[in-house]
């Protein structure tokens, strides 16, 4: 199974010391927490995992060089998460059928293998498509892609909602397991919310049932993972994260 790690963002929220370390870098004890993000797609079964980083941060390259299994890819804009998930698709070899693996960088879970959770999930489900998600507060869900289920499959997605636009109080939590077909998507992805590529808006086209898009839609299924998405994007979550992951050490 290919797995793509997207680690390319700016940081911004991270200032001043992603100006040299990039987020992904920073450590969880002796490791970076971008290695245990590797750890778990491995574990779940990835054998071949691109990380896709951007100017600034070869660091990442430097770090994982040698390792046999990792290959990179560059995002030259920092044009949004969809963007950086196809640099990393275009990048990463013989394309197959198979799901692809997607870990956002910088987001732990602690207490459970998420990944390896979820591939079993789609085995026990034909194969088909599952996001990662965790239940979010009223006053959280414009930061997150928030799920529209339908009959225990998602039925739509919107990105980042106001709470009175959004369809539930269920959000995207860092882990996919999507089929190939997102990547044809991707590439006539328009910019959606704050100008990004948005990987939400190439899902939503994946699953939903419109005169505009394929007839039968893929089926994805949620995963409520057990453990805790840990954000380490700004300060407060990766103090957080590093009180979560406090076994890891
Ligand atoms: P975020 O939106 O949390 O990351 O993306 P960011 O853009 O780095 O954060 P701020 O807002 O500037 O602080 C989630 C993951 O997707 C990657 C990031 O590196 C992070 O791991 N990403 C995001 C990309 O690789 N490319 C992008 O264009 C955007």
């Amino acid at each position: 199974m290919k797995a793509i790690i997207p680690a390319a963002g700016l940081g911004t929220r991270f200032l001043p010391v992603t100006r040299v370390v990039p987020k992904e870098m920073l450590p969880i004890g002796a490791k970076p927490a971008l290695e245990l993000i590797v750890d778990e797609a491995e574990s779940a079964g990835a054998d071949e995992i691109t990380i896709v980083i951007s100017h600034g941060k070869e660091l990442i390259r430097e770090y994982f060089k040698g390792k046999p299994s990792i290959r990179f890819a560059y995002q030259l804009e920092q044009k949004g998460l969809g963007d950086a998930v196809l640099a990393g698709w275009e990048n990463n070899g013989e394309h197959t059928n198979e799901n692809v693996l997607i870990l956002l960088g910088d987001a732990l879970v602690a207490g459970c293998n998420a990944s390896r959770e979820m591939v079993e999930l789609s085995k026990a489900n034909g194969g088909c498509g599952v996001i990662g998600c965790e239940r979010v507060p009223r006053e959280k869900l414009s930061r997150y892609g928030i799920l529209k289920l339908d009959g225990g499959r998602i039925a739509d997605l919107v990105e980042k909602p106001s709470p009175e636009e959004a369809p539930s109080d269920i959000a995207v939590a860092g882990r996919y397991l999507l089929p190939a077909a997102v990547f044809d998507i991707l590439r006539t992805q328009a910019p959606g919310k704050g100008g990004e590529i948005q990987l939400t808006d190439a899902i939503r086209r994946l699953v939903r049932n419109t005169p505009e898009e394929p007839a039968s839609p893929f089926k994805i299924l949620p995963y409520p993972y057990p453990g805790k998405r840990q954000d380490i994007g700004n300060p407060k979550g990766y103090f957080e994260a590093l009180k979560a992951m406090g076994a890891n050490v």
